[in-house]
């Protein structure tokens, strides 16, 4: 068994509703920030963490995901007649290399840990990683390769996590924390959603995870929690005391594009750090507020 990360899981099979109408035929991985789609910035951080084999777990409505991770030829061939160097490089780069990547179905929307049940074949029996890509993160490293790199001196279960205004707790899953150096939190529980009151901390689960292939066994007892889904958050809860498990605070931005206002701010950071569109926009953003 591989005790390095080298499988990561994209689920994808969301409905979208919080951006609908945008979503009704379009999947909202899709949806672009700047000029590349959502999910392909969470590939990215996922090859930069060195990942070697993307599991996407999608569903009826979403075939522009594979062909966007497809080779075009066509596309390939007009480009180069027109010696369109940039653009080309530009598709070549989403592509994602032969044999090194899979997508799953899930056949109804049951819930996250539903999704990720789903991938449970290819992922097999080795460590993990699965990437929410409707979180965007401007992050350098990325936030996976942070992970990855505490993953090498913790091992077992890490969960990336960042801290919220206690009032939000009930947005959020939260940890319940045994101590804490200010980086890593070691976990002794997990609760989804409470109430500022009942809240153990205010360090909120974000959607980048590191899980060892047990949460299976728990996965498949297909349990349903909060919102009568299968929840993750409660398969991940019953490894706590058996496999070290830790959230991790991660230095970075996060977008949460799944939201509009989330979508909107991710366009407006990312275009922002473009050097070749920063001073047009600034003037172009004055001018609108
Ligand atoms: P969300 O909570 O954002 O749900 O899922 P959603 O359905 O995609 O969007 P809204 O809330 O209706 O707008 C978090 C992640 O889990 C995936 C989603 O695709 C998203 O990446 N997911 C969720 C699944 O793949 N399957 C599910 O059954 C639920």
């Amino acid at each position: 068994m591989a005790n390095h990360v080298r499988k990561a899981v994209f689920p994808v099979a969301g409905l979208g509703t919080r951006s609908l109408p945008a979503t009704k035929a379009v999947p909202k991985e899709m949806l672009t920030v700047v000029d590349k789609p959502v999910i392909q910035y969470a590939v990215e951080e996922a090859k930069a963490a060195g990942i070697e084999e993307f599991i996407f777990v999608t569903s009826r409505g979403k075939s522009a995901l594979e062909d966007h991770f497809d080779r075009n030829f066509e596309l390939y061939d007009v480009l180069t007649q027109r010696s369109k160097t940039a653009e080309l490089e530009a598709v070549r780069e989403a592509e994602l290399p032969v044999g090194q990547f899979s997508f799953v179905r899930q056949p109804e929307p049951l819930g996250l840990g539903h999704a990720v049940w789903c991938a449970r074949h290819i992922v097999g029996n080795e460590p993990f990683a699965v990437l929410l890509p409707d979180e965007v993160f401007k992050a350098d490293p990325g936030v996976l390769a942070q992970m990855v790199a505490a993953y090498g001196q913790v091992g077992g279960n890490l969960i990336a996590v960042r801290e919220v205004a206690p009032e939000l707790t009930a947005k959020y899953g939260i940890l319940d924390v045994e101590h804490d150096d200010g980086r890593l939190a070691a976990v002794k529980g997990l609760v989804e959603k409470p109430k500022p009151e009942e809240a153990p901390s205010n360090l909120s689960i974000v959607g980048r995870y590191i899980l060892q292939p047990e949460v299976f066994e728990f996965l498949d007892r297909q349990e349903r929690g909060a919102g009568n889904e299968i929840q993750l958050t409660d398969a991940m809860a019953r490894l706590i005391g058996r496999q070290p498990f830790h959230g991790i605070r991660f230095e970075g931005d996060r977008y949460d594009c799944g939201d509009k206002i989330g979508f909107v701010a991710a366009n407006v950071a990312f275009a922002l750090s473009r050097p070749e569109l920063a001073d047009k926009l600034r003037e172009s953003l004055e001018a609108v507020i």
